[in-house]
């Protein structure tokens, strides 16, 4: 029964968390709805509880500009729409509000810069010439299993200095770190969650000694061993900086992988764009995260009632960014579900967040996007697709889990 605040309040027609929409990709009308009638929207019951819904460019981008009202803490909530179950917290950075999150991602964030970032792009691009060198022609296969998870991995193993060889065991503990479907409230599903976030921590503090018994050194383990803001992380708090930079980097860029083929697949006449000329190629990259927005949303913590798009928000609600439909915010992007390798504002997309939690890996999956398209254009390839791909059930993560492919040449 809605109570008297419900009553007051813009109650969405539908809920955007449910994962059918995602599933059967029916996400466009309602979040068009919400943006043109509720900007900001309640939704009183879900399977994560009562939350607000923020549909719009301008309200996401000023959410993520008012940290001390909308929180990230882990200890005012959670960065996702689903609670954590009790005692299983990720206190990481991307989890933290200033000041501890100001001075955690310091240490991580020049780990990303550019002379680090061109050192990385070199090994990118030879993994991604050695795997399309591999690639089966006239055969179908799976794009997910074949490109976009290897690669991705592979650029993980690049980012860790990771041996190739357990690059199995960073796949396992990313799909499970960034799991976040409603299977995941299970205590069944919890024991497993917790036995595989703990050999991924056993396995990199094996790492984390090691560089500790080295001199400091660029790399972002041994920035992240010999710092202060780091060094003396506890258990769960390495776990859950671990598990962050193992799943912000993974299941995004894997599905930017994945959703450019659909892309290209959709608007055919991209690629004929690309092949003309190849300096649209960073911006087409820049297109594809827009146009796929592989993270749905992120969600903050209301610290104090205030009032937001004409809606009165009270403390402890929360707050969900929904990037996917701010990507889709006509008011910027004009034929917003147009995928325009030549769109002039692409980069004004939010899929990265906004504010100082902005992500840090944006350019390292710029990088990995912008190698896939040079060696699709540079092959002179087609990636036609095979009957139609499975999309994953999840409210956070927008994307594949398998996608029937095969390599045209020509
Ligand atoms: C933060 C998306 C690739 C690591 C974020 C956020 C989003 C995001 C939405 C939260 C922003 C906010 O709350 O305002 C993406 C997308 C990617 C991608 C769409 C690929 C297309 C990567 C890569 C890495 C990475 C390759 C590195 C391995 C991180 C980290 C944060 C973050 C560590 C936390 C930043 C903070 O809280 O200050 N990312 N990401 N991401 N991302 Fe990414």
């Amino acid at each position: 029964m809605a109570s008297v605040v419900d009553e007051a309040r813009a109650v969405s027609p539908v809920d955007v968390s449910d994962i059918a929409l995602y599933v059967e990709d029916k996400w466009r009308e309602p979040f068009a709805k919400l943006r043109a009638e509720m900007p900001v929207s309640w939704c009183p019951d879900s399977p994560y509880g009562g939350y607000w819904s923020v549909a719009t460019h301008a309200l996401v981008q000023a959410v993520e500009l008012d940290p001390a009202t909308f929180s990230s803490s882990w200890e005012n909530g959670n960065i996702v729409i689903a609670d954590p179950p009790p005692q299983s917290n990720l206190p990481n950075f991307i989890a933290a509000d200033p000041p501890v999150h100001t001075a955690q991602r310091r240490v991580i964030s020049p780990a990303f810069n550019p002379s680090q970032m061109s050192e990385r792009e070199k090994v990118v691009k030879q993994r991604t010439r050695e795997l399309f060198d591999g690639l089966p022609l006239g055969e179908t296969f799976d794009w997910v299993e074949r490109v976009s998870v290897p690669l991705t991995i592979g650029m993980l193993c690049i980012l860790f200095d990771f041996p190739w060889e357990e690059r199995h065991d960073l796949k396992r503990w990313s799909d499970y770190g960034g799991n976040v479907s409603p299977e995941t409230a299970t205590e069944e599903y919890r024991a497993e969650w917790m036995a595989q976030m703990q050999a991924m921590l056993a396995r990199f503090d094996a790492e984390f000694a090691a560089r500790k018994a080295l001199p400091p050194s660029d790399d972002l383990l041994s920035r992240m061993v010999h710092s202060e803001a780091m060094g003396n992380l506890n258990p769960m708090e390495r776990l859950a900086n671990i598990a962050l930079l193992i799943v912000g980097g993974n299941d995004t860029t894997r599905n930017s992988m994945s959703g450019l083929v659909e892309a290209l697949h959709r608007f055919p006449g991209e690629l004929d764009r690309l092949r003309a000329d190849a300096s649209l190629i960073p911006n087409a990259a820049q297109e594809i995260i827009r146009w796929q927005s592989p993270v749905t949303h992120m969600r903050r913590t209301c610290m104090r009632d205030i009032e937001l798009g004409g809606q009165a928000l009270r403390k402890g609600e929360k707050v969900i960014l929904w990037y996917i439909s701010a990507n889709r915010d006509e008011s910027v992007f004009a034929d917003a579900d147009v995928f325009d390798v030549r769109r002039e504002n692409a980069r004004r997309h939010v899929a990265f967040g906004h504010g100082i939690h902005r992500c840090v890996g944006a350019r390292l999956a710029e990088i990995q996007l912008c190698t896939l398209i040079e060696e699709i254009v540079g092959r002179g390839i087609r990636i036609a697709p095979q009957g139609s791909a499975e999309r994953l059930p999840s409210p956070f993560l927008h994307g594949f889990t398998h996608m029937p492919v095969r390599i045209v040449v020509g």
